[in-house]
């Protein structure tokens, strides 16, 4: 467990915190701070792949992630995904993680009924099959970037008109299937 503590904390920059809550009651206290372990930010990480299971095995994380950025992270692939499934996930940024199809984020959306952001810029595998899960899952969703999915078209987007009636923000820019995208857009403006 220590191994995988030094591993989440020095990940984030907090090595010498995590080597001192190793050794002092009174740092091992501070570190179970919630606040501690909202968020999360791989993005542009070069070995997110690897870090992110390690990194979930971390119960604290599993129990309060909220916010995760893996925009632009190398190597991430929908079975790192999994790792992710349980944790209260609020926001959610993918942008370009291009590996990833409709089985990982589906999977993953499904397991987090809280998301009220939503991040997918430039996903070019995935389908409909995703808009429909968070359409199925996320009442509370007021943001989506879909810009550069070349994958969707409107039947996913009817499925999250029909139910996130919080959303208040929709980026469809760059999005080749889509016929009512351009309307859509400019409906909810
Ligand atoms: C969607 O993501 C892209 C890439 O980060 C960004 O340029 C664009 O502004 C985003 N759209 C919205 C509405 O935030």
């Amino acid at each position: 467990m220590s191994s995988a503590l030094l591993l989440c904390l020095g990940s984030l920059g907090w090595s010498d915190r995590a080597r001192a809550a190793c050794v002092c009651k009174t740092w091992r206290q501070v570190l179970q701070q919630p606040n501690l372990w909202r968020s999360l930010d791989l993005s542009d990480n070069q070995n997110a792949g690897q870090w992110l299971p390690a990194l979930m095995h971390c119960p604290a994380f599993r129990q309060h992630l909220k916010d995760l950025n893996l925009q632009y992270a190398v190597g991430v692939t929908d079975s790192h995904l999994k790792h992710l499934q349980g944790a209260p996930l609020e926001h959610l940024n993918l942008n370009v993680c291009q590996d990833l199809t409709d089985d990982g984020i589906s999977g993953l959306i499904l397991k987090a009924p809280l998301l009220c952001t939503i991040q997918l810029y430039w996903l070019p595998r995935i389908s409909d099959t995703v808009l429909y899960c968070i359409g199925a899952t996320c009442p509370a969703l007021t943001r989506l970037n879909l810009s550069g999915c070349i994958g969707i078209s409107d039947g996913g987007i009817k499925a999250i008109a029909k139910t996130c009636h919080h959303l208040t923000d929709i980026d469809l820019t760059k999005c080749m299937k889509m016929q009512a995208s351009r309307l859509w857009q400019t409906a909810i403006d």
